[in-house]
């Protein structure tokens, strides 16, 4: 009997209001999680995730503040909420540097030791070019700053890669976000993405999940923010996880701390798994956008305990997660990730929500009149819950069945063929 009653440590914060800073499909994941033990405002949040307001985080109360995007990362929300006295979760500018800057990043993980792709980061041509030169391909040409997942050439074409080293130095491409360039060595493997909680000095991993960047099926076309996840990983047994906690995630929080930076928020480890082992293509400062639409809802844990604990600076509490598998896939507007068309009446969104075990998680989306209609690149997600992956795949696919809008796109492999 006493053994139903959950164990809470003396210091653990109370919960009981939650802020929400964002307002893509990461939020809407966040925000309907955190829903189960909490309140929720999401701030800006949209038309299409319940609890938003039109009001700043710094004007609004509550026990924990938890940031989603890494922009307002980058420019010091985390710092100034805490000025505060607010309880936040999310690095400050700091550490937000990791995924503001990859040179940065680069630079901070060869310090911890951690096993990345060989690189060399240049603001001048010639150098860059040699460099470029010198590497057997395919070629990874990435530009410094933030490019929302955009900045990233991957290619066998020595030529194509010189003409983007070129572009990217200009500044042509990315405005300021482009004026480093950061060139590596080609990793191969299947991608894997694990988000660890941190606290500054310890870390607890959520469930490894993978991602889809590019527009196409069968990883064709541009990259996007992201096509699609799912979770569990198969490929991703607890000994990559462990190692991931132990070789990258530890030494990373060690060697920030030895710079004067308290990390407290998600390091998301993006990941390669190559023949001599997992390797790190980079690290980003927040949660995983569309992963948290198939991590969190898989959660049987307290979510808004565990990142208060982590934001308080102390992790007593493993996560703990569901068998069930969590499959998410994006629908996105037409010409995305070019030049969205938007404003679209969404279709069909009451029968697909009406499937057994299928979420929407609204990502870009306004209301005009009694219609929820399209205001963004990526629009939604179709998230669904099931004991398989193929069984989770084929409800969600169900699900993005029913909904339409003119020009709405999906890719179709979403979880097909899990690694
Ligand atoms: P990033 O923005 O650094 O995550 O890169 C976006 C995508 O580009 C990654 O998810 C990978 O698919 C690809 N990529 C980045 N760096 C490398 C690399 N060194 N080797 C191979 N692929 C890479
Ligand atoms: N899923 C890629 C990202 O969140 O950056």
């Amino acid at each position: 009997m006493w053994g139903e009653v959950p164990v809470r440590s003396g210091t653990m914060p109370n919960v009981q209001r939650v802020v929400v800073v964002g307002s893509g499909g990461r939020e809407h994941a966040l925000a309907s999680v955190l829903g189960r033990t909490a309140e929720v405002v999401v701030t800006p949040g949209s038309a299409g995730i319940p609890g938003s307001v039109d009001t700043s985080p710094e004007e609004l109360d509550a026990d924990l503040f938890v940031i989603g995007p890494e922009v307002p990362l980058v420019e010091g929300l985390a710092d100034r909420l805490r000025a505060q006295g607010k309880l936040v979760f999310g690095p400050g500018a700091d550490g937000a540097e990791l995924e503001g800057s990859k040179a940065v990043m680069k630079e901070v993980v060869a310090a911890a030791g951690v096993p990345t792709a060989r690189y060399g980061a240049f603001d001048e041509l010639a150098p860059a070019l040699d460099f470029l030169r010198s590497l057997p391909g395919p070629y990874v040409v990435k530009t410094d700053g933030l490019a929302a997942g955009k900045g990233v050439l991957v290619t066998p074409n020595l030529i194509d890669a010189e003409d983007d080293v070129r572009a990217k130095l200009a500044g042509d491409s990315f405005g300021d976000a482009g004026h480093t360039v950061v060139i590596e060595e080609c990793l191969v493997g299947p991608e894997l993405s694990i988000l660890a909680v941190c606290d500054g000095h310890k870390a607890v991993a959520l469930a490894p999940a993978q991602d889809f960047k590019r527009v196409g099926d069968g990883g064709t076309g541009p990259n996007t923010g992201g096509m699609g996840a799912y979770s569990p990983v198969p490929g991703a047994d607890e000994a990559v996880v462990q190692t991931v906690l132990d070789d990258f995630v530890v030494p990373t929080l060690a060697e920030l701390r030895r710079r004067g930076i308290d990390y407290r928020g998600v390091l998301y480890a993006g990941l390669m798994l190559t023949d001599e082992g997992p390797k790190l293509i980079e690290y980003n400062v927040r949660f995983g956008d569309p992963e948290s639409q198939v991590v969190l809802p898989r959660l049987t844990s307290d979510l808004a305990q565990l990142l208060a604990e982590a934001a308080a600076g102390s992790i007593d509490h493993e996560p703990t997660f569901t068998d069930d598998a969590c499959v998410t896939v994006a629908c996105a507007s037409e010409f995305y990730p070019a030049t969205p068309r938007l404003g679209d009446v969404i279709e069909g969104l009451r029968a697909a929500g009406e499937r057994e075990g299928v979420e929407i998680f609204f990502a870009g989306v306004e209301s005009e009149g009694d219609d929820l209609v399209t205001s963004g690149g990526r629009v939604l997600y179709v998230t669904a819950t099931a004991p398989t992956i193929e069984e989770a795949r084929d409800r969600a696919y169900e699900g993005v069945g029913r909904i339409s809008w003119p020009g709405m796109h999906h890719r179709s492999d979403i979880a097909a063929d899990p690694t």
